[in-house]
Parts: structure tokens; C-alpha cells; sequence
């Protein structure tokens, strides 16, 4: 393909070298003329190993070149990928300015051409960019409609400056954020020869997944480093811990616990992060991350309890008590805090959790749940049935298939909401939906 690629930055001289390696032609725009003249001379304009040796070997082969004229260079290619910078500004937020000046430009460049054109924006911006901000722009000074002779794409970059070309060639998959009918095909036919998994989603999708995945890693080093504090003030040596820590594969380094869903609970999570404060406290160690976690914890039952209030003052059927399905512990069980909350601003509530029957509750569980919820035999009713009867609003922590099967057939139109995510629930027919984080 014929590519113009705006911003000749990290990501953008990294993209140059490694797209004209994969036989495509690229033409750089900047606003920069040492960096022009720099590809002009078939130098890299970055420091970034493998880079310089690439851009060397395609501007021999004729296969990039720079210029600063934007038009000449949507004129003469089939895709832009605009790769200017979005840093911060003083509020935190993203300065646009370049990216709203090339979209610009490409737009303007666009309207004066007779092909089709498509473009990709790669810089990092926040969920909704592309669709409601760039897209609009684009139509309006290219003149013309999205999949009419005109495609948009946002195509996030995860390359790390350091190992860019290795990243390039084995990044963990590809994204591509469709605005258009046609702007991921586009984007799949740019990286033919990278071997990942494609995967064509929203634009929103696409924008978000690169967010989280910089905010999860920056969570990753600020929690490396605050229990690094903390052990080396134990005389524990933190890179042995975490090694070992990290060897478990099934729910440290994995998927596990990264599902949006209800509050943690039961009877290890809170005590022993209060446990480890504690310590951390008595040596003066600051945590500030993992201090805050039981405050965020707090946050999500809140929510939960919001999302049911919005609701009115009615009755409330709530389906699962304990702070998992399959075990009857409710030991600070969020499920638990949010039926307390509702009991106590007036709300009539009816608790149905199939594992559980209160008689059979003893030690620590029994006192724990006395103590929050007295009466809680009172309101636990052994037939799913009887719990759905009279209740305006239908809430589900968790339950087994055949009682989802059973709110499925009786709803009635009632509010369902999803505290854990239940996929069955969601494709329920006329209720209204509504899940904790989604
Ligand atoms: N650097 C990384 O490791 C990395 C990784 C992933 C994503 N990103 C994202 O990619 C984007 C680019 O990052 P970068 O580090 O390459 O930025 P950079 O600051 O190194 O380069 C941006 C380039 O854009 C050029 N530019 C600005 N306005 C222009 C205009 N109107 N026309 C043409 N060129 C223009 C600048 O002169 C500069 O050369 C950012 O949104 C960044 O967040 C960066």
C-alpha cells in the first residue's frame, strides 16, 4: 500500500522503518525539517534499536521519503496514519491541537482528491475521539461521508520505546477501532506480514483497551514498588517474593480477578489487606496505592447500592447473599453490605442464595452475620418463586442457571440489575437491563 504517515515522533519513524520493511510505501510528514531532512538522507530521526538500519535499507530501496506538504502526500498515497503527539496539558487532559490540525489537513487534501482514502488515527486518545470529534472533522473538510470514498480507523500503537521494532513484529494482537464500514479491512491490509491476532472492534473498544493497558501497567510497577517498600523494611528480599509471586500463572499473572463485577469480600481479601496497612503503618511505610484499595472497595458497593436506588424506595429481590455462589460465607460479603444498606434506608428486601439456610450457619460466619444483619432468616426465602412475587426491582449478585431461567420467564418488564455479570441475564427480553459496571 501507498502510506503517508503524519508525525515522524517514536511511534511514527518507528511505523516508517517498519512498514517500508514490509514492502509498503511510506511517505513521513512533519512540521519538523530536521527530522524531514533526516528521512530525506535516509536517517532515522529517532534513537530506537533497529530503526536507523531500516529506514537506511528503504529510503536505498526507494521506499520512504519525507516532505512537509500534506496534500502532496495524501495525494499520492491510498492511507494516512497520523502519529503526532497528544501530550498533556495543564488540566491533565490530551492536547488535540495536533491531531485536529492533520485531520485537517488530510480532510482538505481529501476533497481536492479523486480516490478513496482512509484514515488511521494511531496517537492515543480518549475513548470517543474518533467517532465524535475526529470523524465529524474529517467529513466536514474532506466533504464527503464516511464509507463513501472516505474510511476511518483507530488503530492503537503499544510499541515501548527501547524494544519498538521487536514490539512491532510481536505485538500481542492488533486492534482495529472501525468508524467506518470499511476502516478495519484497511487496517488489515497495512499489516499484512505481522503476524497477531486481528481483532476488528469498536473505536471506543480500541481506544479504551489502550488506556487500560497503560494504567494497569503503571498499577503493576506502583504495586511492585510499594510492597517492595514494605518488604525490604522486613529484611525480605522483595525480587525473590515477587518472582515467586509472579510464577503463579492461574491467578496472579492472569485473568483472573481483571472481570468488572461486585466489591471483593469473604474472609481473607479485607482482612489481609488491613493486615498488611497495619504493618505498614507500624513501620511507617507510605503505601499509598494499596492503602486506598479498601476505600475503592467501599466506592463499588456504594455503586451498587445506587444503581438500586435509583429505582425508588421499593422492594427489592435480591438473588445471592454470600460473597461468592456455591459457599454459604458471608463474612464481609458486599452482597451482604448492600442488603444492610437497603434495610436500613427502608427498602423491603427478599434474599434468596441457594447455599444458604441460616440454621446451618456457625463459628465466625454466624457472628459476623448476626451481628450485620439480625433478622436475616426473616428475609431469606427458600423458593426463588416467593422472592420474585411482589418485588419491583430484581437484583442479581449471583444464582444458579435454573433460577436465571426462572427471572427470564417472570420478569414481567421488572428492572433486572447485574451486580456480577451474568452473560444469560443480559439477553433477556424485555426487562430493563442494567449491570454494575457496564
Ligand atoms: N512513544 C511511545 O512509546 C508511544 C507508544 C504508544 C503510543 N504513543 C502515542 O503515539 C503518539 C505519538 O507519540 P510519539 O512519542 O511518537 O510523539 P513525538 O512527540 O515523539 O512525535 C510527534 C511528532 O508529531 C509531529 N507533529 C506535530 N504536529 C504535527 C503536524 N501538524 N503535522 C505533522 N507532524 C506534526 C512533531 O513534530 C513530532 O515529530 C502519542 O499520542 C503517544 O501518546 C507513543
Amino acid at each position: 500500500m501507498r502510506i503517508s504517515i503524519f508525525g515522524m515522533g517514536y511511534v511514527g519513524a518507528v511505523s516508517s522503518a517498519c512498514f517500508a520493511e514490509l514492502g509498503h510505501e511510506v511517505v513521513g510528514v512533519d512540521l519538523n525539517p530536521q527530522k524531514l531532512e533526516a528521512i530525506a538522507a535516509g536517517r532515522s530521526p529517532v534513537v530506537e534499536a533497529g530503526v536507523a538500519e531500516r529506514i537506511a535499507k528503504a529510503h536505498a530501496d526507494g521506499r520512504v521519503r519525507a516532505t512537509q506538504d500534506a496534500a502532496m502526500a495524501v495525494a499520492t498515497t491510498d492511507l494516512s496514519l497520523v502519529c503526532v503527539g497528544t501530550p498533556s496539558n495543564a488540566k491533565g487532559e490530551l492536547s488535540l491541537g495536533a491531531v485536529d490540525a492533520v485531520v485537517g489537513e488530510i480532510g482538505r487534501a481529501i476533497a481536492k482528491k479523486d480516490g478513496s482514502h482512509t484514515l488511521v488515527l494511531r496517537s492515543t486518545v480518549v475513548p470517543g475521539t474518533t467517532e465524535d470529534r475526529v470523524a465529524p472533522a474529517l467529513e466536514h473538510a474532506s466533504g464527503r461521508t464516511l464509507g463513501q470514498g472516505l474510511e476511518l480507523a483507530f488503530n492503537p500503537e503499544f510499541l515501548r520505546e527501547g524494544s519498538a521494532v521487536r514490539d512491532f513484529y510481536a505485538p500481542p494482537f492488533t486492534l482495529a477501532g472501525s468508524a467506518s464500514p470499511g476502516g478495519a479491512e484497511q487496517v488489515r491490509r497495512v499489516y499484512e506480514g505481522v503476524e497477531a491476532p486481528f481483532h476488528a472492534v469498536s473505536c471506543r473498544a480500541a481506544e479504551s483497551v489502550k488506556f487500560l493497558s497503560n494504567a494497569f501497567h503503571a498499577v503493576k510497577i506502583v504495586f511492585a514498588n510499594e510492597s517492595g517498600a514494605l518488604l525490604k523494611d522486613l529484611g525480605v528480599d522483595a525480587r525473590e517474593a515477587l518472582e515467586l509471586f509472579c510464577k503463579d500463572r492461574s491467578l496472579n499473572i492472569s485473568s483472573a480477578y481483571l472481570k468488572p463485577g461486585g466489591a471483593f469480600g469473604g474472609s481473607c481479601l479485607p482482612k489481609e489487606i488491613r493486615a498488611f496497612m497495619a504493618l505498614a503503618g507500624d513501620r511507617n511505610v507510605a503505601m499509598p496505592m494499596i492503602e486506598n484499595v479498601m476505600a475503592s472497595n467501599v466506592r463499588q458497593k456504594e455503586r451498587a447500592f445506587e444503581i438500586v436506588a435509583k429505582h425508588g424506595r421499593g422492594r427489592v429481590a435480591l438473588f445471592g447473599l454470600a460473597f461468592k455462589p456455591g459457599t454459604d460465607d458471608l463474612r464481609e460479603s458486599p452482597y451482604v453490605d448492600l442488603a444492610e444498606r437497603l434495610l436500613g434506608k427502608g427498602y423491603e428486601i427478599a434474599i434468596y442464595d441457594e447455599a444458604l439456610e441460616v440454621g446451618r450457619l456457625m463459628g465466625a460466619n454466624r457472628e459476623f452475620i448476626e451481628r450485620e444483619i439480625p433478622h436475616l432468616d426473616e428475609l431469606l426465602v427458600r423458593d426463588p418463586k416467593r422472592v420474585l412475587e411482589g418485588a419491583d426491582v430484581l437484583v442479581v449478585a449471583h444464582a444458579p442457571a435454573s433460577v436465571i431461567d426462572l427471572i427470564a420467564e417472570h420478569h414481567g418488564g421488572r428492572p433486572i440489575i447485574d451486580l456480577s455479570g451474568v452473560p444469560a441475564l443480559r439477553r433477556i427480553e424485555g426487562a430493563s437491563y442494567e449491570g454494575l459496571s457496564w
